[in-house]
């Protein structure tokens, strides 16, 4: 008994053992990765039942809500970030977040599938411990009604995002590339 917690002082000389971090981010991700899905099939069904223009609502509101129940359940702060927001005031990346997005794009460019992309990493914020952990969440067929080609989209829908986000960059992409991410800080 007192040779393994030897050995596991010997080996903890972080705040934070390395060997946590493997245990930290599946407890994120368990916590945190179910909201996709839940997004995803209620934007399908509201494309479905609303077309584009009324599914606004659910990328606009419902994800922001979902998200925001997990940070109110959890503590740890979890938002959407994006290299090319919609809405900047709510989805601009940090410096830490901006460099993963742009890795999460060279990791998609050399053939890493887009849907496996994640990052995980503790930092030390004000002298402690906190877990990033970053998704990418990739273009789906969904997804392209409302941030594909601008020539492709809805004319109802244009006017509505004219109007909501005069300065809206997310626009233009192609199915598979990356849109953005959900992102954990986890004080530890
Ligand atoms: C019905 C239209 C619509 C569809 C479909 C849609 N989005 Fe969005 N998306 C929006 C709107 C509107 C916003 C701005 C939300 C806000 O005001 O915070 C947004 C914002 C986002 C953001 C936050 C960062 C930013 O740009 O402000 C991400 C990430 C995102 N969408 C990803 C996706 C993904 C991935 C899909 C497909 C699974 C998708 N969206 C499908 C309309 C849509």
């Amino acid at each position: 008994m007192k040779a393994t917690v030897g050995i596991a002082l010997l080996v903890c000389t972080l705040p934070v053992c390395a060997q946590d971090l493997a245990a930290l981010t599946g407890e994120t991700r368990a916590t945190v990765l179910p909201v996709i899905p839940k997004v995803i099939a209620t934007m399908q069904e509201a494309v479905a039942a609303e077309g584009v223009a009324g599914a606004i609502p659910v990328c606009k509101d419902l994800a922001p809500q979902l998200i925001g129940a997990k940070r109110a359940d959890t503590g740890w702060d979890i938002r959407r970030v994006s290299l090319k927001t919609r809405n900047a005031e709510r989805g601009t990346p940090d410096a830490w977040e901006a460099a993963q997005l742009a890795d999460f794009d060279r990791r998609a460019a050399s053939g890493e599938k887009p849907e496996t992309i994640e990052k995980s990493e503790i930092v030390t914020v004000n002298g402690r411990p906190v877990l990033r952990y970053m998704k990418a969440l990739p273009v789906s067929e969904v997804c392209l009604g409302c941030h594909g080609p601008v020539d492709g989209l809805d004319g109802e829908l244009r006017r509505k995002l004219a109007e909501h986000y005069p300065n809206d960059r997310a626009t233009g992409y192609a199915k598979g590339q990356i849109r953005g991410a959900l992102t954990v800080k986890r004080p530890l």
